[in-house]
């Protein structure tokens, strides 16, 4: 009978112990670990919205749309504004009590071609009508917004500085100097309406050198032209084995060097280099997890190392069930790029980032 006795307590002194050393080891929620440093945050979008558990959503203080507030969702014919899709977004956030990065007012793609109709006063004409409703609309529940996206080349010409299959470009007669005051009176737009916004340009391929000379001659050309622009958008499309993060580094301080805040907005770090060809890989390994997460904490890492200076990083999306990756570069080619796996299990990727002292 003593036996037993001993027996139960012993079993249920374990089973405290047990549940108190759970308790220790627990995460923290990625948010609290970066109180001091950056936001951390996540795209949604309608289709994922409330696809994921609050345990998992409230690790993020700042959330952007994924397409929702594109021109084309937006306003799709000219005068015809809807909120829906984008207040499910700014909805969400507001619950989980995080800021929303606006995204985005002028950019090429996913922009009506209506909007460019006609000359330049009347497409000048329709990006301020369209600044005006949008930002205004959410003026005081939007902290920030992308102004512009993507206006720079690609091309290895360093002379060539804007990308030129742009309707907003050729709205300009592809004269440079016209563009950069089209560019600056939107940012001058959007501060008019909400004064309180920080202004982002935001582009992709930014760590490469060629493309960041490129985006700090237009900042400097922003600031020259009188555009209130508080930082750079570096969006990080990138891949784990391809990534140097000297890269990443150069183009975070060539950015700050101008006075600039940086945020990482749409981070994602794919499961295949950039030019692999080979069958999609039907799972991501363990060890493929294990160096992704490696990338991931570098990033994490070279951002907290610039705390005053960097505002955010956003991966683009939660979980690896929801990526835009999987249709680009390559249609229907099942990829693993995020901090959650396809069945929302946080991944090593997580653990790495909440790793330091
Ligand atoms: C670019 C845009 C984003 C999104 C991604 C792909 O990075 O800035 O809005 O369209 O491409 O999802």
């Amino acid at each position: 009978m003593k036996f037993k006795k001993i027996t139960v307590l012993t079993l249920i002194t374990m089973m405290i112990a047990s549940i108190l050393t759970a308790c220790e080891t627990e995460q923290p929620l990625l948010k609290d670990k970066y109180a001091e440093y950056y936001n951390v945050g996540v795209a949604l979008s309608k289709n994922t919205v409330n696809s994921y558990s609050d345990e998992i959503m409230t690790n993020f203080n700042i959330i952007v749309a994924e397409n929702e507030m594109k021109w084309e969702s937006i306003q799709p014919n000219e005068g015809q504004f809807r909120y829906t899709s984008a207040d499910l977004i700014v909805e969400k956030a507001e619950e989980l009590g995080a800021e929303v990065r606006g995204h985005v007012l002028v950019w090429h793609s996913q922009t009506p071609s209506w909007v460019f109709r006609g000359d330049l006063d009347d497409v000048r004409e329709r990006m301020f009508t369209h600044i005006e409703n949008v930002v205004g609309n959410y003026k005081g529940r939007i902290s920030e917004w992308d102004v512009v996206n993507e206006v720079l080349s690609d091309s290895s010409d360093p002379n060539e500085l804007f990308r030129q299959d742009s309707g907003w470009y050729e709205a300009c007669g592809k004269d440079d100097d016209v563009f950069i005051q089209l560019l600056a009176d939107a940012f001058k737009k959007a501060k008019e309406v909400d004064p309180d916004l920080m202004l982002y340009y935001n582009d992709y391929n930014l760590n490469q050198q060629i493309k960041r000379e490129k985006c700090v001659t237009l900042v400097e050309k922003l600031i020259e032209s009188g555009a209130p622009i508080d930082g750079v958008g570096m969006q990080g499309h990138y891949d784990y084995q391809g990534l140097n993060i000297q890269d990443v580094e150069d183009s975070m301080d060539a950015f700050i060097e101008l006075g600039m805040k940086v945020a990482i907005t749409e981070l994602d770090l794919s499961a295949y280099t950039w030019n692999y060809s080979g069958e999609a890989y039907s799972e991501f390994s363990k060890e493929q997890e294990k160096a992704q997460a490696e990338v991931f904490a570098q990033i994490y890492e070279v951002a907290r190392d610039r705390k005053d200076d960097v505002t955010s990083i956003i991966t683009w999306g939660v979980a690896d069930d929801y990526t835009w990756k999987d249709n680009f570069p390559v249609m229907n080619r099942k990829d693993y790029p995020l901090l959650f796996d396809v069945f929302s299990e946080p991944k090593e990727a997580l653990n790495a980032i909440l790793d330091f002292e």
